[in-house]
């Protein structure tokens, strides 16, 4: 077994998932107005750093992720990397520098940050990160995503995970397919079917040890605007199947983002596919707003009761760990 292998499971096993705090100074912002608090760079801190010392950081949380801002703060004199470590949870770092429009297509996306890359793994190593997350993102439309979009995304991910590897650090590689529009959920096995091989494509290509990353990507579901819903039964049967078949057998874990999906959505789906999974893979959750909505909601009316943020979020972490060994259920959730 490899470091980078050890690294992957010691994030995964268990249960354990990881807690996606890498929004950007520009979303944290769009979504701590959303609930009237002032984006500061102190409330910014100040709600990260009570997730980050909550109880089940320690039982559930394998590994947090990091903005550039957060890895280079401190709290009570304790930088945040080692606040998280002490917890006994990993610290990541989120290392693209965004989603800009595609030079050669209308408006599809293209993730940036190659440049300098190297030298910046360097840096985030030496303040703590042991894992790393890129985010490919791709819209589902009749002509999208377009050939262009997924190779030049595939291969900037791919490239990503070649020099964090180097860099001795686990590569989160996430193709997002985004829930945006009326799609089918046909639609969006083909689609996330098609990035995912191609990521693949251009990950073995690139030479990267596919025993040391981790998949993020999104599940098999309708778009969020389409007529005709689904079962969570159904999703969970799309998304691993769809999985089965477009990711190599050495990849230790997939650990899926929530994509807008609410909180109970995504712990349920989370559930049934750790119940139709048929595949070796780990089945995790890697939340950002699934894990933080309901905490941010009471934090933002209660900033002073930390106990209650927390048991909050403590909640959602066990529901989701419960999850992601298919132990979950409606009556546990209300306990
Ligand atoms: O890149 C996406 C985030 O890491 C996950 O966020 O769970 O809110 O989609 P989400």
């Amino acid at each position: 077994m490899t470091e980078l292998n050890n690294l992957a499971l010691q994030i995964l096993s268990d249960g354990k998932g990881i807690l996606a705090a890498d929004e950007s100074t520009g979303t944290m912002t769009k979504r701590l107005e959303s609930v009237g608090v002032k984006s500061s760079s102190q409330n910014r801190l100040t709600f990260r750093e009570t997730l980050f010392t909550a109880d089940s950081m320690s039982s559930c949380i394998g590994g947090v992720i990091l903005y550039d801002e957060t890895i280079n703060q401190s709290a009570n004199n304790k930088k945040i990397p080692e606040i998280i470590s002490q917890q006994g949870s990993l610290p990541g770092i989120k290392v693209d520098s965004g989603a800009k429009i595609l030079a050669g297509s209308k408006d599809e996306k293209i993730t940036e940050g190659l440049d300098g890359l190297r030298e910046r793994l360097r840096i985030y190593n030496d303040l703590g990160a042991r894992f790393t997350k890129w985010r490919g993102v791709f819209t589902i439309s009749k002509a999208y995503p377009s050939r262009l979009a997924v190779q030049s995304n595939a291969h900037a991910l791919a490239r990503y995970a070649a020099l964090v590897q180097e860099a001795n650090m686990v590569p989160i590689v996430e193709p997002e397919v985004l829930m945006d529009g009326a799609h089918s959920a046909k639609d969006c096995y083909e689609k996330t079917s098609e990035v995912i091989k191609e990521c693949f494509d251009e990950l073995i290509l690139n030479r990267v040890d596919l025993t040391g990353i981790i998949l993020k990507p999104n599940m098999v579901l309708p778009g969020s605007d389409a007529k005709e819903k689904i079962l969570g039964e159904e999703v969970a049967k799309l998304t691993v199947d769809c999985l089965k078949k477009s990711v190599p057998k050495e990849v230790p874990g997939i650990a899926f983002l929530s994509g807008g999906q609410s909180e109970i959505e995504a712990t349920e789906n989370l559930n049934l596919i750790n119940k139709y999974n048929t595949t070796n893979f780990i089945m995790t959750y890697s939340y950002g707003r699934a894990l933080q909505q309901s905490a941010l909601k009471y934090w933002s009316k209660n900033p002073k009761d930390v106990n209650g943020t927390q048991k909050i979020f403590n909640h959602r972490a066990k529901m989701n760990t419960l999850a992601a060994q298919g132990k979950w259920s409606k009556e546990i959730e209300k306990e």
